[in-house]
């Protein structure tokens, strides 16, 4: 589904450059739940911006479903971004003025669907995640697990080919990080969610399928725990 190949980003020039990555090959197939492990400033953000089209490599391919987005024109960047890929970012990122539902559903409605439509996918994406009956509540009366449950929510809603999450735990104790990986491991096995998760913890190995290991811009290590990706 995604094959990487030599992808480098490097920031700014001359004596100040910071190579980022340094050439990192790998593929990720439909339907895995992958962690992306590594030291901090190895490179982890900077991959998955890239691979999420949010940020652009300086040199390498990158192609998702045969399509080869790395040299797409910028507004077919943008759909696909807007359309395909799910986000989830360590700090949630919600509208704190907008109950539950409204922060789900408000991509939906700038995208011009009914309010109807949108309104009934967010309830579905919201029960998704386990919050059903909550949907009316603001982000302050949420804990912190609820709250990225929520972005979760806001990023399946519109049934994204992958999602990537950058240490969508990093602000949680471990009762609210294990709530919320055990949504991505129920969307991965329920729905053949392919995930791509940074983290640092090494217990949330234990939800994923496999696991590629970054040092100083490069893959160290590539394990795969069970045999190959699941049927869907
Ligand atoms: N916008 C930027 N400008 C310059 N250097 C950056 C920028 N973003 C990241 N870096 C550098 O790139 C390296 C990798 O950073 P990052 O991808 O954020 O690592 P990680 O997520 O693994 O902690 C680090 O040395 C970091 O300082
Ligand atoms: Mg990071």
């Amino acid at each position: 589904m995604i094959i990487v190949k030599d992808l480098k980003r490097c920031y700014g020039t001359g004596d100040t450059a910071v190579r980022a990555l340094k050439g990192v090959s790998f593929e990720i197939s439909k339907g895995e739940f992958v962690a992306i492990m590594g030291a901090s400033g190895s490179g982890k953000t900077t991959l998955l911006r890239i691979l999420a089209l949010l940020d652009d490599a300086t040199g390498g391919e990158y192609t998702i479903r045969g399509l080869k987005v790395s040299s797409l024109p910028e507004a077919e960047r943008s759909y696909y971004r807007l359309t395909q890929v799910g986000y989830i970012f360590q700090d949630y990122a919600l509208i704190s003025e907008m109950s539950a539902a409204e922060n789900v559903y408000l991509l939906s409605l700038m995208e011009g669907k009914s309010k109807k439509e949108s309104y009934r996918t967010a309830l579905e994406a919201l029960e998704k995640v386990g919050l059903e009956g909550k949907h009316d509540r603001v982000p302050d009366e949420l804990s912190g697990g609820e709250k990225q449950r929520v972005a979760i929510a806001r990023a399946i809603a519109k049934k994204p080919d992958i999602l990537f999450a950058d240490e969508p735990c990093a602000n949680l104790d471990t009762a609210n990080s294990k709530q919320v990986l055990d949504v991505f491991k129920d969307l991965n096995e329920k729905y053949g969610q392919t995930i791509v998760m940074v983290t640092h913890e090494p217990w949330h190995i234990d939800y994923v399928d496999r696991v590629i290991t970054f040092k100083d811009g490069s893959l160290l290590s590539d394990e795969r725990k069970s045999e190959g990706p699941k049927e869907h």
